[in-house]
């Protein structure tokens, strides 16, 4: 889950705990008091009722009037009772006028102990619960009938219901508006975060120049602060390392190069087979060492500004290739072949893409058999312009390609080989310093294939 999926649950969490615990007390003590607050108005309305009525009992159109009135206010039914239990007035009609109640529970209590009573009964014949209140008039000490009022309990309970579902619907308002703000807060965190992510995979992938903007909370922020520190310094060390291993293949090549003067001149003066052996030997050793520190120098501008590229035809650069390796291939038994289908003008540095040439040139005589061809090739379409060499040797084993570009990385065919395994970084180098790339392909029914594919320069049209 997300940083914004888990704040929201949390929040969710404790919004919903908090409005439980208010709401659902809130909602059952307002029941009650709906309830608590009907059965006092009922007793209130009965003792005006019958205050009102206590000075004449007699007068029964009276009575019927103050009656039905009440009931209207009250929402229910008002009895009026004489001394004896025997009905004076009814709100529902005259038609129970002059039987006697004396059986009714509340209204026996209500003359015997003249004191107001009240209870709530299931009614039979309506199927609901009732709320029955019943209050003595009381003239001088004496009942001289009762006022009894009946309200249906659902239509108070409905009131209180009514209320607890607002309540409710409150709360369920809060959790909405808890969880979009919520939802905004937990957005303002993760944004600032995945930005931070975006830049450090920026930086992972060498661009060191990648800042993190400065945004969010004040952590955030400090965060920000502090990759963009150490950004910084990365590169910094990254740019000290990189002038170091320059500096120092740059001050090895001075005396590497005496070292191989000595070595000549003393395989000449020393009229010795066994020694001669030795002095060739050793001076191909520092051959070895001096094509490493090439390669090195090489490797250590990568990264920094190439400067502005200038165009390169390719046609060219591949002949003047040919012409070096014409004699080392025409010793290793290789037939050495241009293929290239026009004019092709890449945007770059010629002595980069020369570097790049021979090592690919080197690598195929060295790689594959005698007796085979050595293709160099290129050629362009709209936006690339391409070189590539194409050998007849064992090729490179999917599994190895990737890896083969990787400094100091020497694959299984290079065991008998002289090679200090930088050749194709270098290559990979050029291809990328010059906003380019290599692809290796396997050719048939044998062979390797490896291209170098460059941004062609504007304004070369295709011949
Ligand atoms: N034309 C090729 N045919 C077969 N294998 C190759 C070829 N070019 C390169 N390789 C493999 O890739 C590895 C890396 O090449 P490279 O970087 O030039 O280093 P080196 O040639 O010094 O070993 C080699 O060791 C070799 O195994
Ligand atoms: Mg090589």
């Amino acid at each position: 889950m997300g940083l914004r999926g888990r704040l929201l649950a949390a929040f969710a969490y404790v919004l919903l705990l908090v409005i439980v615990a208010l709401v659902v007390p809130l909602a059952l003590n307002l029941i009650s008091r709906a309830e608590a607050e009907a059965e006092a108005h009922a007793q209130s309305q009965a003792h005006l009722i019958a205050a009102a009525i206590a000075g004449n009992m007699q007068d029964r159109a009276e009575l019927r009037r103050v009656a039905r009135q009440a009931a209207g206010d009250l929402g229910g039914r008002v009895i009026v009772v004489g001394s004896r239990a025997r009905v004076f007035a009814d709100s529902a009609g005259r038609g129970l006028e002059g039987r006697s109640y004396r059986s009714r529970p509340e209204i026996a209590e209500a003359l015997a102990e003249r004191r107001p009573v009240q209870l709530r009964r299931q009614s039979r014949s309506l199927d609901q619960e009732l709320l029955v209140t019943a209050v003595p008039v009381l003239v001088g000490g004496k009942a001289t009938g009762v006022v009894r009022v009946t309200q249906s309990f659902e239509a108070i309970e409905r009131s209180g219901r009514r209320d607890a579902l607002a309540l409710v619907g409150f709360g369920a308002v809060a959790l909405a508006l808890g969880l979009g703000a919520a939802w905004l807060v937990a957005g303002s965190l993760a944004r600032p975060l995945r930005n931070l992510a975006g830049t450090a995979r920026s930086v992972a992938d060498g661009n060191l120049e990648a800042r993190a903007a400065r945004e969010g909370a004040r952590e955030q922020r400090e965060l920000a602060d502090a990759f963009n520190e150490m950004t910084g310094r990365l590169g910094g060390v990254l740019e000290a390392q990189r002038e170091f291993v320059a500096n120092a293949s740059h001050q090895l090549r001075t005396p590497l190069t005496g070292l191989r003067l000595r070595l000549e001149a003393a395989a000449l003066k020393a009229g010795n087979t066994e020694l001669e052996r030795e002095l060739a030997a050793a001076e191909r050793e520092a051959e070895r060492l001096s094509r490493l520190l090439n390669g090195l120098l090489t490797l250590a501008r990568e990264g920094g500004d190439p400067g502005p590229g200038r165009p390169v035809e390719l046609d060219l650069l591949a002949e003047e290739a040919a012409e070096r390796w014409r004699e080392p291939a025409r010793r290793s038994g290789h037939e050495l072949v241009l293929a290239g289908d026009g004019d092709a003008v890449a945007e770059a540095s010629r002595d980069d893409l020369l570097m790049a040439l021979d090592n690919l040139i080197e690598n195929a005589l060295h790689y594959s058999p005698a007796g085979t061809a050595v293709t160099v090739e290129w050629s362009q379409n709209r936006e690339w312009a391409s070189l590539a060499v194409a050998d007849e040797g064992p090729g490179i084993a999917p599994a190895e390609r990737a890896r083969v570009f990787q400094r100091f990385y020497r694959g299984a065919s290079a065991a008998s080989q002289p090679g200090t395994g930088l050749g194709l970084a270098i290559v990979d180098s050029v291809a990328r310093r010059w906003g380019g790339r290599t692809q290796i392909e396997e050719r048939r029914p044998r062979g390797t294939r490896i291209e170098l594919v460059l941004p062609r320069a504007p304004g070369f049209d295709e011949a």
